[in-house]
This record gives C-alpha cells, sequence and structure tokens, in this order.
C-alpha cells in the first residue's frame, strides 16, 4: 500500500500549517445554523452573549424577564447561527396557542432576534427568521407573530401589521370623573386601599394590594376567562418574579376578584397590558397603580379593540383613546391555520376552502380561496389574507379583501372576521 503524500520536510510542515489555519478560517466564515442547545452549558454561554448584547451590564436579567421561554422544559425553540464556536445571531420561538371563541389559534412566536454588532448586515437574522419560519410551519403551527419597531426589515421579509389593539390614556382626571360616576372612593390605607364602591357579593368592601405569590393561582383564572388568552404553562411562580412587574389584586371576601398589572422587564414601561374580572375593582387596581407611578404621571391601559365595561366607562370618562395593528404577522402553515379556521370560524370554512396558489415557498406567493359549492376562485396575497382574518373590517387591506372575496363568500360568513386575536402583556415575549 502507498503512503499518502505529506510533507516531510520541516520547511513542508510550516508551509502546510498557514494553509490549515486559513482552511479553518474558511469553513469558520460559513455561518452554521443550529436549534435548541447541545447541552445546558452551551445554553448558558449562548444566553450570556445575548445578556451582554441585549442586556449589557445586566448578565441573568433576559431569563428573569421572559421566564416561560427559559424555564426547564420550556417549548420555546432557540434558533443560533453561529461562526465557528461563536454564536453571531439569534432568535427564539416559541408555540403559544391562543384560546379563542371555540377554538384555538396556534401560533408561534418569534423574540430575541439579535446579531453580534461584529456580524450585522450579513443576512444572518434573515435566516434565523426564515428558520423559525420552517420551524413554525413543521409544528403546524398556522402564523408567526412578533413585534418589533424595525418596519423594512420585517416588512421586507413578508411581515405584515395586522390586528387590533387599543390603548387608553389613563391619569388622575380621567380616574376623578370615573369615580365621580361610580361613586368609588379609594382610602389609601397602610398598603392597601378600601373600595366602598365595589362590593363582592356579601357587600364587603373590596380591597386593592400588591399581588403576593398565593394569588396568582386566582389571577389565572381571571385571565382563563378573557375572550382571548394564550394557555401559558405553569402561571404563577416564574411570572412573579420578573423584574418591573407590578400586579395589583382587588380582595373581596370570597378572594381576589380583579387585577391589573403594569411594567415587564424592560418592556411595557407606564404600560397596564394585563387586567381582568370585575370592571369596578380593576379600575381600583389602575388608581392603585396610577397613584403609585407619581404625581402628573400617566399610564396606558393595554385593550382588545373590542367593546368592554372599563372600556366604555374610561372612554365616558374622557380617556383619549390610541388605536394599533396588534402586532407583525406572518403566514407560516396555511394547512394548520385552515385547519384551525374550521372551529374559529365555522361558517367561512364551511363556505370556503384555502389553497396555496402556487407550489412555491416564497413569501410573497398568493392564497386561493376557493367557494366549495361553485368552485369559484379569489386570489389574495398573505398580507391581504391576514387583514380578512384578523384587522377590523375598515382596515384598507381588510376591506380590499372583503370587497374581492364578496362574490365567493356570502356576507353572513364574513361576518365570522375578524377573529378577537389579543395578545395580552405576559403572551407577547
Ligand atoms: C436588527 C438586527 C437583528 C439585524 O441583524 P442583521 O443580521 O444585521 O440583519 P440582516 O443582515 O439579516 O439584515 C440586515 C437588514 O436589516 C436592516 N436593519 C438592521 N438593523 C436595523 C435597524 N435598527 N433598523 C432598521 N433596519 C435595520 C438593514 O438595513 C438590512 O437591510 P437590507 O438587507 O435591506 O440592507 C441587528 O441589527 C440587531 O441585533 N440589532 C439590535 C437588536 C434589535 O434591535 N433586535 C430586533 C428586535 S425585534
Amino acid at each position: 500500500m502507498t503512503a499518502p503524500i505529506r510533507p516531510t520536510t520541516p520547511t513542508g510542515e510550516l508551509a502546510a500549517a498557514p494553509r490549515r489555519a486559513a482552511l479553518r478560517a474558511e469553513l469558520e466564515a460559513i455561518p452554521r445554523l443550529s436549534t435548541g442547545f447541545v447541552d445546558a452549558a452551551e445554553g448558558e454561554r449562548v444566553v450570556a452573549w445575548l445578556d451582554s448584547g441585549l442586556r449589557p451590564g445586566r448578565p441573568g436579567r433576559l431569563v428573569l424577564e421572559y421566564p416561560l421561554l427559559f424555564a426547564p422544559g420550556s417549548e420555546a425553540l432557540p434558533i443560533t447561527v453561529w461562526s465557528g464556536a461563536r454564536p453571531v445571531s439569534f432568535c427564539m420561538l416559541w408555540p403559544a396557542r391562543f384560546a379563542l371563541g371555540g377554538g384555538t389559534l396556534r401560533t408561534a412566536l418569534v423574540s430575541l432576534v439579535y446579531t453580534d454588532p461584529r456580524d450585522r448586515g450579513r443576512g444572518l437574522a434573515r435566516q434565523a427568521i426564515a428558520r423559525a419560519l420552517r420551524e413554525a410551519k413543521a409544528r403546524e403551527l398556522g402564523l408567526c407573530l412578533l413585534w418589533s419597531d424595525l418596519d423594512d426589515f420585517y416588512a421586507s421579509q413578508g411581515f405584515t401589521r395586522a390586528g387590533d389593539e387599543t390603548l387608553l390614556v389613563l391619569d388622575a382626571d380621567v380616574l376623578a370623573r370615573v369615580r365621580a360616576g361610580s361613586d368609588l372612593g379609594l382610602d389609601s390605607g397602610s398598603g392597601s386601599r378600601e373600595e366602598p364602591g365595589a362590593e363582592s357579593s356579601d357587600s364587603a368592601p373590596t380591597r386593592v394590594e400588591r399581588a403576593g405569590a398565593a394569588d396568582w393561582p386566582a389571577i389565572a383564572a381571571l385571565r382563563a376567562r378573557r375572550r382571548c388568552h394564550a394557555v401559558l404553562p405553569d402561571e404563577g411562580a416564574a411570572l412573579a418574579q420578573i423584574p418591573g412587574l407590578d400586579v395589583r389584586v382587588a380582595r373581596g371576601a370570597e378572594g381576589v376578584v380583579a387585577f391589573a398589572m403594569c411594567g415587564r422587564g424592560d418592556d411595557f414601561g407606564g404600560v397596564i397590558h394585563e387586567w381582568g374580572g370585575d370592571a369596578e375593582a380593576v379600575l381600583g387596581c389602575c388608581a392603585a397603580l396610577l397613584d403609585d407611578a407619581g404625581p402628573g404621571r400617566g399610564l396606558l391601559l393595554l385593550s382588545p379593540d373590542e367593546p368592554s365595561e372599563l372600556g366604555w366607562r374610561l372612554r365616558a370618562a374622557g380617556a383619549q383613546r390610541l388605536a394599533n395593528p396588534l402586532a407583525w404577522f406572518e403566514l407560516a402553515s396555511l394547512p394548520a391555520l385552515a385547519s384551525d379556521l374550521e372551529t374559529l370560524a365555522p361558517s367561512f370554512s364551511q363556505a370556503v376552502r384555502l389553497e396555496v396558489a402556487a407550489a412555491s415557498e416564497a413569501a410573497a406567493v398568493g392564497i386561493e380561496l376557493v367557494a366549495r359549492r361553485t368552485g369559484a376562485r379569489c386570489r389574495l396575497s398573505p398580507p391581504e389574507l391576514v387583514a380578512l382574518l384578523f384587522s377590523k373590517p375598515t382596515e384598507s387591506r381588510a376591506a380590499a379583501a372583503r370587497a374581492r372575496i364578496g362574490s365567493i363568500a356570502p356576507a353572513a360568513v364574513l361576518a365570522e372576521l375578524p377573529l378577537p386575536l389579543f395578545v395580552w402583556g405576559l403572551e407577547s415575549i
């Protein structure tokens, strides 16, 4: 057998070393993408790198801020782009299932999108997000949702803003007018307040207090009563530890009757982003949060864009209303979305079948709506379909989509739309 030819002289060995090093450098320059972490040590290394980029000077902060993502056994999927052994870009995909109406909407929330400053502009974040979309599709999650101000970055990747949310501006004057209207009196005592106007069934006054760890099961029960909510795993202990989260509960004789919470990590400063329960008692919680915000300060109350007693009373008291799109959306799996629609919008689903317009993975691919009875067809772009399903009918793309499909979908089936999707503060990672 012939021995492989290899340099035998010292000169040859020296010449080979730089070539090997150059080859290794070239290989390392090709980004490699991984999902999950091979072991806990790798996870800790990537999260420490993320902390240093997204929360500089605050090691360990992201794990505290996002307990649902980093808890052992979490369904969240970390997607990391590597350059050799170095993490260079990242995003997190979190499967979130929203209970709304009688059905479930399966979505993937994407967050913690980050590229190392040295490696920006090379398409790495785009690669990570494209992978998140493929993973969402593989997991039969119909939609990807995320929150960001980087309009051009996400719009150029096929994301579209859709859905609706409302912010009501709360200040001392508005609450005073609500109190005058409802005879709600607040008595600031030593850390708790009594609301003579907010009485539970046995006429005992309701006390507003800071929530303790033992209140979280009651908060979870009130959250679950809302028209739309994500089914969160193991609410409670971990959520209670989120830095910057200020939670108030209103307690009657039979326990917690309402809650409201403000702030969450580096997000939702000055925003009451989760609330629920008896409207009068929620107002008491909001008043307590406003009092503690300091004199002259206002707060925003995040709400679904739908009628509610709380919203109606605040509007009647002059609260200014700001309307925003809910989130950035992108279609991840049309079959999964169509299957969810069977229970979420049954008449629409019975009248219309959804098909991908062309066999293509391209983001701009169209969606065919096919009338089941007549076979008549109509094509919508993915943003138009998302607007039809989630944005109010007056929104321009939703209105255009409604006009376009009017010939194949009777008005009665469109009455099921938009779906009342709303994402509360603890859910929007
Ligand atoms: C935003 C970010 C993730 C982009 O990472 P990246 O790997 O450089 O992105 P890509 O190379 O895949 O894409 C670059 C594109 O993003 C755009 N982009 C990058 N940062 C941007 C910013 N702050 N605002 C608007 N667009 C931005 C670039 O203009 C470029 O667009 P082009 O391809 O049309 O030229 C990175 O800049 C970052 O980590 N920023 C800090 C953290 C952050 O803001 N995360 C987003 C939270 S949603």
